[in-house]
């Protein structure tokens, strides 16, 4: 009786649960980063958890089922990517070519992706199908946004694993002022000189130009073939309801956020770390002089590298007394000195938890950087492209973390760098400040996230967070309209005072003339 009692209270309350809470959502997770979907995941994982029915569509896949979260894959779109896209030439182009080469490889990702099976299932979905929100991260994917209209425009939650990029201010409108916040490709800080000023907001407005139009137009064009019809991306685009942002108050430079632009920086960590593999784990136990952590992140391969960089690396790790893991790709490393492990796949910001772990050498991604400061980390860092100069360049200036200029690579150099860090006590305490900033917060990141998204549910949309500034033009919104007639009018009042001292004058030289001529004939 009592069973039969509680089992209908159960299905009470589940009832109760499932008419309030239970919400569906799509995910257009396309951009081919791996690092992307770690971020954007855990804020899936947890919604899933909370009882709301997630579709995914992403290149990357759970490896295990997930309860309430159907997952479809944009297949083989890694392997294409391997065979064309080189990262590594990426950091020798210079800044023109490097912002082309981006935009064009997110128009030729979108190509690929839309020609999967995995995009087709979506696209046979019929076109009556609802979702109460549609989440999506805003760079290099937007074809997907055709989707957001096939589904009959429900709201729009955006992500962004880089921070915030030009593009982020330019369709919510969030304040960027090119004088104090360097953009995501240079390696300025906060503080910058006139010149670092000057180009700072050339590439500002460079990249917002080429993003609004050229790039954005490119990925409407991408979609035209598979869908009928569809708004402007830039009016889907600026009619988000809220963007979560990979950035952390207190730890990234300040800067104004509008109410809809929501830091949710490192959201994908969790503070108690998973348990490690039991036979990495006894490794990094016994490492009694203390380990070196060595990734270069999930896009660039290590053993890729070069012969000679990668000598001049076994040969300065040979003289080190720590250990070293290196996130290697291949199964064999030539010349691996006795203190070097390697490992293709390794669970980055549970070995940073480590309490043995002494220095993180890494490509200064923002997902590695912002785990790095999570777990406390000091870093030597070697940048190859996008954010990931910004991102040392901070930790340099905040003394958490030093830098290697890959192309000068050499043992020497390489030694040297590790010795600062390891020796010299000031980057660990700083780092150690810089997380304890991190941690000290009113919510976690993934409550927030969460917090947000449920808010968008709740009230189908959030358009009264939206700025009126969406609305505005360019030109109205820099206020160029204004400054343009102030500039003719006083223009033409400058103009007009001149013609009138200039009369007058004549008039008053014309009339001395003739008094003149007058005093003369008399
Ligand atoms: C903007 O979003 C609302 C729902 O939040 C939707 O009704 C409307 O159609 C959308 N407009 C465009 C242009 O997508
Ligand atoms: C340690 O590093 C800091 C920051 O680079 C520097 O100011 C300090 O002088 C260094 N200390 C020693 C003992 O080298």
């Amino acid at each position: 009786m009592s069973s039969v009692v509680r089992l209908l209270a159960l299905l009470l309350m589940c009832y109760g649960l499932y008419e309030v809470q239970s919400a569906k959502i799509l995910a257009l997770l396309n951009l081919a980063l791996p690092s992307h979907y770690i971020f954007n995941r855990a804020l899936l994982i947890e919604l899933a958890g909370r009882g709301h029915q997630v579709t995914v569509i992403s290149p990357d896949r759970e490896k295990l089922p997930v309860p309430n979260l159907h997952s479809i894959q944009l297949e083989g779109i890694y392997n294409t990517i391997e065979k064309n896209v080189n990262y590594e030439s990426f950091a020798e182009m210079s800044l023109w070519d490097f912002t082309f080469a981006m935009f064009d490889w997110g128009t030729d990702l979108c190509k690929r992706e839309l020609q999967t099976e995995g995009a087709r299932k979506l696209l046979n979905y019929p076109s009556t199908e609802r979702f109460d929100l549609i989440i999506t991260e805003i760079a290099w994917g937007e074809c997907f946004f055709a989707f957001i209209h096939k589904f009959g425009s429900p709201p729009v939650i955006a992500t962004s694993g880089v921070g915030i990029p030009p593009w982020i201010s330019l369709t919510m409108r969030n304040p960027e002022n090119p004088s104090y916040m360097p953009n995501f490709m240079l390696p300025f800080s906060s503080h910058m000189t006139f010149r670092e000023r000057m180009l700072n907001f050339i590439i500002h407005n460079f990249v917002t130009l080429i993003y609004e139009y050229r790039y954005i137009r490119a990925e409407e064009a991408i979609a035209r073939k598979y869908f009928k019809d569809f708004p402007p991306f830039w009016d889907i685009e600026r009619n988000f309801s809220i963007v979560l942002v990979n950035t952390v108050p207190g730890v990234d430079d300040p800067r104004p956020l509008l109410p809809n632009v929501i830091p949710v920086g490192g959201m994908h960590i969790k503070d108690v770390p998973s348990p490690l593999p039991k036979d990495l784990q006894t490794y990094l136990d016994e490492a009694k002089e203390g380990f070196i952590f060595f990734s270069l992140g999930s896009n660039l391969r290590s053993d890729s590298l070069s012969y000679e960089k990668m000598q001049a690396l076994l040969e300065a790790f040979s003289e080190l007394p720590q250990r070293i893991l290196w996130k290697f790709e291949s199964d064999n490393l030539p010349g691996q000195p006795p203190n070097v492990r390697t490992g293709k796949w390794l669970p980055q910001s549970d070995i940073l938890a480590h309490p043995n772990i002494r220095v993180f050498i890494s490509h200064c991604g923002k997902m590695s950087s912002i785990e790095a400061s999570y777990r406390g980390v000091p870093v030597v860092g070697i940048p190859f492209f996008l954010d990931q100069r910004l991102n040392l360049r901070d930790l340099v200036n905040k003394g958490v973390g030093v830098e290697l200029d890959y192309k000068s690579i050499t043992k020497e150099n390489i030694l040297a760098a590790l010795r600062e860090v390891l020796n010299n006590d000031s980057y660990r305490i700083n780092m150690k400040k810089r997380s304890a900033t991190f941690k000290d917060q009113p919510q976690t990141a993934l409550d927030r996230a969460v917090f947000w998204t449920e808010y968008v549910i709740r009230h189908n949309g959030a358009p009264h967070l939206r700025s009126a500034a969406t609305d505005l033009y360019w030109h109205q919104y820099l206020l160029l309209d204004v400054l343009l007639v102030l500039a003719v009018g006083t223009l033409l009042l400058t103009m007009a005072a001149c013609f009138l001292v200039r009369t007058i004058y004549r008039t008053i030289i014309n009339l001395t003339n003739k008094s003149n001529k007058k005093t003369k004939t008399n």
